[in-house]
């Protein structure tokens, strides 16, 4: 790979500070790197290679000679931002939900669909967290069998709500046990000792059909990503007071047999998964085991009698990480 000059936008931000960690670990070929934030942040400094960098204010000539732009301030910034970084010539990935169900706009995780992202016109989409760690689990096993229905639960962290939503959960918290009040800016309700059925702050992110927002990303993403609209997902998301990484209890009916050993015999060799699967030892994914790992955890993995070819299966992936900033990178890798 050549050099190349990136900019990322939302640099202050949980995914930000993440996708700088990973630009770093995987020693990526820049050029230049441009940070930026919105403008309290401007001058804030940031140490990445042994250098000290200044965070910008995000500004439409901020994109002037950037090849990739790594975007995670929001979808409201995406939406304005994305389309002048593109006619200036970078090529944007983008964390937010803003253009993830364009028809033009591929949406990629690179271990189940890396080709999708030949046909971008500018910019690629990073699916939701909790799609993410599902469909890198699944894909290898509808290859296989063909998955027709996904009930998935999640239980994801507050980190997935960004840095200030994990700054209220510790502060709700330590609150809560010297017997003190708390006044939430982020959450609807207490997320110390909790748990949300609710993924999204507003109300309004209750759509008619009763799902929220992040439950029909869910449904909608697994089925661009798979490229399989038969595919029936029914979720349920729910935020718990796990400071780190989305656990998702997933149970899936397919179309031919599939045991669990088979099943475990798939996923080990399935790129982008781990198992951790041995009930005699008590070991399964664990939130505290995931934190800071690249691969989609899965174990408890087991043959629901139920249906005729049904498996349970109880999946763990880092949400900043897998979730979010790495697999923007891989796919600038990719790029
Ligand atoms: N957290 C996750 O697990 C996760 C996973 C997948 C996708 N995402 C998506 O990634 C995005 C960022 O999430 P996050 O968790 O990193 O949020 P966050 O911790 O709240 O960070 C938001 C970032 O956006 C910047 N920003 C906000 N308004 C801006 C503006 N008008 N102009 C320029 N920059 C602005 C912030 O800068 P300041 O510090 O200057 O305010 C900060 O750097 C969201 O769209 C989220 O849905 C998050």
């Amino acid at each position: 790979m050549s050099p190349r000059n990136v900019i990322i936008v939302g640099s202050t931000g949980a995914v930000g500070q993440e996708l700088l960690r990973i630009l770093e670990q995987r020693e990526f070929p820049l050029k230049n790197l441009k940070l930026t934030a919105s403008a309290k942040s401007r001058g804030r400094t940031v140490k990445f290679r042994g250098e000290t960098l200044k965070v910008e204010e995000l500004k439409a000539d901020s994109f002037a000679g950037q090849d990739i732009g790594l975007f995670s301030a929001g979808g409201a910034v995406s939406k304005e931002f994305a389309p002048v970084a593109v006619k200036a010539g970078c090529v944007v990935v983008d964390n937010t939900s803003a253009w993830r169900m364009d028809p033009d706009v591929p949406l990629v995780v690179p271990e189940v669909n890396a080709k999708a992202i030949a046909g971008h016109r500018g910019i690629i989409a990073n699916p939701n967290c909790s799609t993410i760690g599902l469909v890198v689990v699944l894909k290898p096993l509808h290859d296989k069998a063909r998955c027709r229905r996904c009930v998935v639960t999640t239980f994801q962290s507050v980190s997935g709500a960004g840095a200030r939503a994990l700054e209220e959960m510790i502060e709700e918290s330590k609150a809560v046990l010297a017997g003190k009040e708390y006044r939430r800016t982020i959450f609807p309700h207490p997320i110390a000792f909790n748990c949300i059925p609710q993924i999204g702050q507003k109300k309004e992110t209750f759509q008619p059909s009763g799902y929220t927002d992040e439950e029909t990303k869910m449904i909608q993403e697994t089925k661009k990503i798979l490229e399989d609209d038969t595919v029936r997902v029914a979720p349920t998301c729910v935020r718990v007071p796990v400071m780190r990484c989305h656990s998702e209890s997933v149970n899936l009916e397919f179309s031919k047999p599939i045991s669990a050993d088979r099943a475990r015999e798939i996923l080990r060799s399935a790129p982008g998964v781990r198992v951790v699967d041995d009930p005699s030892k008590m070991e399964y994914p664990l939130a505290t085991m995931v934190a800071g790992k690249d691969e989609s955890f899965v174990g408890r993995i087991r043959q629901d009698p139920t249906v005729e070819y049904g498996l349970h299966l109880w999946i763990v992936s880092d949400n900043i990480r897998k979730g979010a900033a790495l697999n923007a990178v891989q796919i600038a890798e990719l790029l």
